[in-house]
């Protein structure tokens, strides 16, 4: 299957490149993986610099058993997507934005960074290198994921001697394909994703694991995923598994602030951005979970599942729910977005670059 890269025969009897779509289903994509034809490495030196990055045809690589990213979680990813344009162009949004965090994230756990022209050039190759995989106009995108990881051999606790910088792609659908189909969520006492001090902030591999289980179970129960607390009080809102999260009440939009416990991104930086010019009052606080349960609207937002709609909000047995759909601040939000990442609205911020 798709899924698994041990059955996928990489590149073998491929005619890579030479179409405009690779051979394939662009109808029922999801969230998942299908391996592409290229990923892009690059690794540093001892002197903590980066040698010249290439292509390489997509598949499995050799790491040392003591990498530093195995035994200790030296590692960042990013995420961000390539889009197909209504004539057929291929753009990236804010990429310089993925760059610029991984520097950050980078510096939090030692190791040295690509540059911002470096990211932005490995990104632009490797999406060049798999354009016939960028889904066709209307059916989703390519996702983009960079990994800086600390591959060299450690013992003792400390970062690694070398460390790999990587892009692989996936081409993925639209999250929700009539884009509102809307998240019920579960705060749970006693559960939280990023404590005051820790690595919340940056996107370390290290904040992903440790939600599995809470969000399985609530799964299980029947919701989409889990909001969680602050670590310190368990009293205000912070994050769901994967995105940042707004409320709105009247003409205001909320979302936590960041303070070293919120992830910072790049969806949230463009609502708050696009919420500011559309002329809406935009907060960025502590947000108690009263004031969730009071919002008129709340929303997820992120690169993978874009500005999602919250229908219900699930609290010590207590179900919130919240207006979806046509006519909400959510949805004008959502359609500008994802136009400018699809080119069919004006980008006036200067968000998107055509490859
Ligand atoms: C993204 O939205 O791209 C992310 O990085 C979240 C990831 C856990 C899917």
């Amino acid at each position: 299957s798709a899924q698994s890269s041990s059955t996928h025969k990489v590149n073998e009897k491929r005619s890579i490149g030479k179409e405009k779509y690779a051979n394939f289903d662009w109808d029922n994509l999801g969230f998942s993986l299908t391996p592409t034809d290229y990923m892009y490495i690059m690794k540093s030196n001892k002197d903590g610099n980066f040698s010249k990055g290439s292509l390489t045809p997509y598949g499995t690589f050799e790491i040392s058993p003591a990498a530093a990213v195995l035994n200790y979680g030296q590692g960042l990813f990013e995420g961000l997507k390539a889009y197909r344009k209504e004539d057929g162009r291929i753009q990236l949004f804010r990429v310089e934005e993925n760059a610029n965090r991984m520097k950050m994230g980078a510096e939090r756990l030692l190791m040295p960074s690509p540059s911002v022209e470096e990211f932005v050039n490995a990104v632009k190759q490797t999406v060049l290198a798999n354009k016939r995989w960028v889904p066709p106009y209307g059916k989703g995108s390519l996702y983009i994921r960079p990994l800086l990881m600390g591959s060299g051999g450690v013992l003792g606790i400390g970062p690694a001697p070398e460390c790999t910088f990587l892009i692989f792609t996936s081409p993925i659908g639209i999250w929700y394909k009539d884009g509102s189909k809307p998240k019920s969520l579960l705060i749970e006492d006693g559960l939280s994703r990023a404590a005051p001090g820790g690595t919340g902030g940056v996107k370390s591999i290290t904040n992903y694991a440790p939600v599995f289980e809470a969000v399985n179970e609530a799964k299980a129960k029947g919701f989409t995923d889990v909001l969680f607390l602050d670590a310190a009080t368990g009293k205000y809102i912070e994050e769901v598994s994967s995105c940042n999260v707004f409320i709105v009440k009247g003409n205001i939009i909320s979302t936590p602030g960041i303070q070293g416990t919120i992830l910072p991104g790049i969806t949230r930086k463009s609502v708050i951005e696009l919420a500011l010019d559309f002329g809406y009052q935009v907060e960025e606080r502590s947000i108690p979970v009263e004031d969730v349960i009071e919002a008129d609207e709340v929303f997820c937002t992120g690169t993978a599942v874009g500005i999602s709609p919250v229908s219900s909000i699930t609290y010590k047995n207590k179900r919130a729910e919240f207006s979806v759909g046509e006519g909400t601040m959510t949805e004008k939000l959502r359609q500008t977005i994802t136009g400018i990442q699809n080119g069919v609205v004006d980008d006036k911020f200067g968000w998107t670059c055509i490859l």
